[in-house]
């Protein structure tokens, strides 16, 4: 059978990996698609960049439309990313009866809802395996392999360069910027960083799983979003003393009311699996109501671990090629008539235990007041920790940990202690997560 030919928009990190993959594995990946996957053109902005990839073979151009108006193009690979060029180029293969293949979580997040109506109208596929997580086949998984379950809650470790920055802070005391740097020099990082360290990348990611994990539309402007970008080095070190370790999670849950959507920074006991994921790895942990709970982990991001989700995509595609697109495996798990219109729950109706950081002053009856405050608003605490002040200073730090709590609850506490004059500055707070039933 004549190879398939793929047209690849994007000659960058993810880019340069899959051409190296495709070419170093190309009789493999022949003998599980039934036809070799050969890249006929690919577009880059600069033709005179260093490639990690040797390129002979494939004809290239400035151009990315002119990839998708090849018409010797059967398959179009997107991974320029962002949401507008990215989106353009995505829906013209698809009008153009093309499958598409793409990494770009920001794009399914923002417009997947659309795109996939177009490409079921179209009998068209467009895959995403390499927007979650990387190279861990977590989207399929979920929408394939858990498909018998009621999945019940996921939470997962789902930005590789706040992993990354988050673990060397902590075991070699590295400055936040000077790791950041290094990951975008490893080429883990967004061509805009600040979606990493701000949470946006992980929420991107989240809104997707929890699309196929529980069959509601993509909903990104409903997670709440929190990043590592204001985590200090005082708290990585408070909460390793408590025997917890700081990760960066996305959380979604399913509740009676609705569905939990949430990324943020969060104490995890040390000795939990997910404490112990460190660099650029990536874990998923989901709770299926027939399996309990399942952990899948991997390189987060990196050229080839990425390119190997790309690659498993197109090999789908492939095998796909020739079946019925009413019976193909649906874009986000359940059927498009069958979405369900739960809600996405705000982050106040959240429930979480909470770690609080405040500059007190170092005088007897202060601890008593904070105590009381909270008492109040019907929140107990676990444990206290107050650090000595230097000699002669006024103020001490003081760290809590409380039992878990509404967020409404919380905020309206935190409110009333930095009330106090006893209280210098913000209550600094990171939720603390259990990952109960793990
Ligand atoms: P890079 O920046 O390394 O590569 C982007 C590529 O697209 C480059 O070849 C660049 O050309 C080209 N490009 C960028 N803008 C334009 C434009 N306006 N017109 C034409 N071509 C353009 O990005 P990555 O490979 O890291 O990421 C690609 C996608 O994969 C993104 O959606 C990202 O979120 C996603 N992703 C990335 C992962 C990673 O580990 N890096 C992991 C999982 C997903 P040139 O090279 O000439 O500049
Ligand atoms: N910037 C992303 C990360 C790439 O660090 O996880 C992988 O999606």
């Amino acid at each position: 059978m004549k190879p398939i030919r793929v047209g690849l928009l994007g000659l960058g990190t993810v880019g340069g990996g899959t051409v190296n993959v495709l070419a170093r594995n190309r009789e493999e990946i022949a003998r599980r698609a039934g036809r070799a996957i050969e890249v006929v053109q690919a577009s880059a902005r600069d033709l005179g960049k260093a490639r990690i990839c040797d390129t002979t073979g494939i004809e290239l151009t400035t151009d990315p439309f002119a990839v998708v108006d090849n018409p010797a193009v059967e398959v179009v690979v997107e991974l320029i990313g962002g949401t507008d060029l990215a989106r353009e180029l995505v829906e013209r293969a698809v009008a153009a009866g093309k499958h598409v293949v793409t990494a770009n979580k920001a794009l399914i997040a923002h417009h997947g809802n659309t795109i996939f109506e177009a490409a079921h109208r179209a009998g068209v596929t467009v895959a995403f395996e390499a927007a979650v997580a990387g190279g861990i086949p977590i989207i399929k998984a979920i929408r394939e392999g858990l498909a018998g379950n009621r999945i019940e809650w996921l939470a997962g470790i789902i930005n590789g360069t706040s992993n990354f920055i988050l673990t060397e802070m902590r075991s070699a005391g590295r400055a936040f910027d000077d790791v950041l740097a290094e990951a975008q020099r490893l080429g883990y990082a967004e061509a805009d960083p600040t979606f990493d360290v701000e949470g946006i990348d992980a929420a991107h990611k989240l809104t997707i799983l929890a699309a196929i994990a529980f069959g509601v539309p993509l909903a990104f402007d409903r997670a709440y979003t929190e990043g590592i970008s204001r985590i200090a080095p005082e708290d990585v070190g408070y909460a390793e003393q408590l025997g917890y370790r700081i990760k960066h999670l996305g959380i979604a849950r399913r509740r009676d009311e609705g569905i939990e959507l949430r990324v943020h920074p969060a104490l995890v006991p040390a000795s939990a699996i997910l404490a112990n994921v460190d660099g650029v790895m990536n874990a998923v942990m989901v709770r299926g109501d027939a399996i309990g709970p399942t952990l899948f982990y991997g390189a987060g991001a990196g050229a080839e671990p990425t390119a190997s989700a790309v690659v498993a995509d197109l090999v789908d595609v492939v095998r796909a090629l020739t079946t019925d697109p009413e019976n193909r495996v649906p874009h986000l798990a359940f059927q498009p008539d069958a979405i369900s219109d739960a809600p996405i729950l705000p982050v106040a109706q959240a429930r979480t235990a909470y770690y609080l950081r405040m500059t007190a002053l170092d005088r007897p009856g202060v601890l008593a007041d904070i105590a009381t405050v909270l008492g109040r608003a019907g929140i107990s605490i676990e444990a206290v920790v107050q650090k000595e002040p230097p000699q002669g200073a006024e103020f001490a730090q003081l760290v809590m940990l409380t039992h878990r709590v509404l967020e409404r609850q919380m905020d309206e506490a935190i409110a009333a202690v930095e009330a106090l004059s006893s209280i210098r500055g913000s209550v600094t707070r990171i939720r603390v997560e259990h990952l109960e039933g793990a």
